[in-house]
């Protein structure tokens, strides 16, 4: 049994099919990375697994069928997810943004005191969301998915807008959350070195369908899939 199981998956937003039959596993406690151009149907993918849109095929989590769930249902079945546009409670403290994240998993204060700390947050737990830098924001809703105590996380275009640096801290904070919280991790990103030094398998998606699955090695070989999907950059840029 796989962690999850996406088969035949197929959305649509009125007429425009968006996502169309994609099938794939993740196996628990891997990192699983998802790539593809803009508009392909990797946040509406997450949308679907996560219970923001309801669509045609079936989804699995730990070997139940999950695919009529509600956000809420799915998140306290072990399912977490962030956005890839943030939308924090600006007007409130990093504590009390956190301590959402931990009701709405059905979890107590306890859980966003341990995921602040666990990102490195603990020091600004009193200041407000507006006031704090985007690396920190991140950090702040990044603790807000894991006050939920999740067994699967799903990051969406996690690093956008960050310095180099801050990426490759980043980078490190995501292995830890796998290895040392043992979350399996599903990451859609466009910055390709993200990918190729996490993920130890990547989803390609393109027009809602998918282009293959492998590990980063074999997909980043083959130049067509660069050029093709992935904006014909190189795989480490
Ligand atoms: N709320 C929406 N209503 C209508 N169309 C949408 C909506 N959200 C996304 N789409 C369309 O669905 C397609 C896939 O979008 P999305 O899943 O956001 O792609 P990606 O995350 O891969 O860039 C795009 O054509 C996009 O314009
Ligand atoms: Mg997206």
């Amino acid at each position: 049994m796989s962690h999850l199981e996406v088969r035949d998956l197929s959305f649509s937003y009125g007429k425009l099919l968006v996502l169309d039959g994609v099938s794939f596993d993740i196996e628990e406690g891997e990192i699983f990375g998802v790539a593809g151009p803009n508009g392909a149907g990797k946040t509406t993918l997450f949308n679907v697994i996560t219970g923001f849109g309801h669509g045609r095929g079936s989804i699995s989590f730990e070997g139940s069928s999950v695919a009529r769930l509600s956000p809420n249902a799915l998140c306290r079945r072990g399912l977490a997810r962030t956005f890839q546009t943030p939308q924090p409670f600006s007007s409130m403290s990093v504590l009390d943004n956190v301590k959402v994240g931990a009701y709405f998993g059905g979890r107590d204060e306890g859980a966003a005191g341990d995921a602040l700390e666990f990102v490195g947050l603990s020091g600004k737990k009193d200041d407000l969301v507006d006031g704090l830098n985007l690396y920190d924001k991140k950090m702040a809703l990044i603790a807000t998915a894991l006050a939920t105590k999740p067994r699967l996380l799903l990051l969406d275009e996690p690093v956008g807008g960050l310095s180099p640096q801050e990426v490759s801290q980043t980078i490190e904070l995501f292995r830890r959350i796998n290895r040392e919280l043992g979350l399996t991790v599903v990451v859609i990103e466009h910055v390709m070195r993200v990918l190729t030094a996490l993920a130890n398998r990547l989803l390609i998606v393109s027009s809602g369908r998918k282009v293959c699955v492998g590990p980063p090695q074999e997909v980043c070989a083959d130049q067509d899939i660069i050029d093709l999907y992935l904006g014909g950059g190189s795989c480490g840029a």
